[in-house]
């Protein structure tokens, strides 16, 4: 199970990417927002602290530019949060950096797009690499 959140910015790219993993049979719990102005801080806050808890394996954050969003959830101890334009950036936000969080612009991608990298998202694994690993630690080491 994955969670999905935006604020306004990204509502509309929420709402076609909830459509999306519907029809693509991948459970997603919507977090949120309703399309109201919001402050993103506040979802990916939301969002993040619930993936943290188990509640949801991952989670993709949506705004205008996505930037708000990573901004916020990388401020949050164990979140390893991706903002990613394109599926190559998003295939190696999973193998190399095991990225538990993706970030979308609604304002800045087309629908087509957005909805491949989310697919190369959740089907990329992290690699286990050693040395992938070690920089996840002293990635880790940095939020002491
Ligand atoms: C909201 O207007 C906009 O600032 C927000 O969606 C996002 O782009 C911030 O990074």
């Amino acid at each position: 199970m994955i969670a999905i959140a935006s604020d306004h910015g990204g509502y509309a790219l929420k709402q076609t990417l909830v459509e999306y993993l519907a029809a693509r049979g991948v459970q997603a719990e919507d977090l949120g927002c309703g399309g109201e102005p919001v402050d993103y801080p506040d979802y990916a806050e939301k969002l993040c602290r619930a993936v943290l808890a188990g509640q949801y394996e991952r989670g993709i954050l949506v705004c205008g530019t996505g930037i708000g969003m990573s901004i916020a959830a990388n401020k949050i101890h164990g979140i390893r949060a991706a903002l990613c334009a394109d599926c190559y950036s998003a295939e190696m936000a999973r193998q190399h950096n095991d990225a538990n969080v993706l970030c979308l612009g609604g304002r800045t991608l087309g629908s087509e797009l957005a909805k491949k990298i989310v697919d190369t998202y959740l089907d990329t694994p992290f690699s286990h690499g050693e040395h992938h690993c070690q920089r996840i630690a002293k990635i880790k080491d940095l939020e002491e």
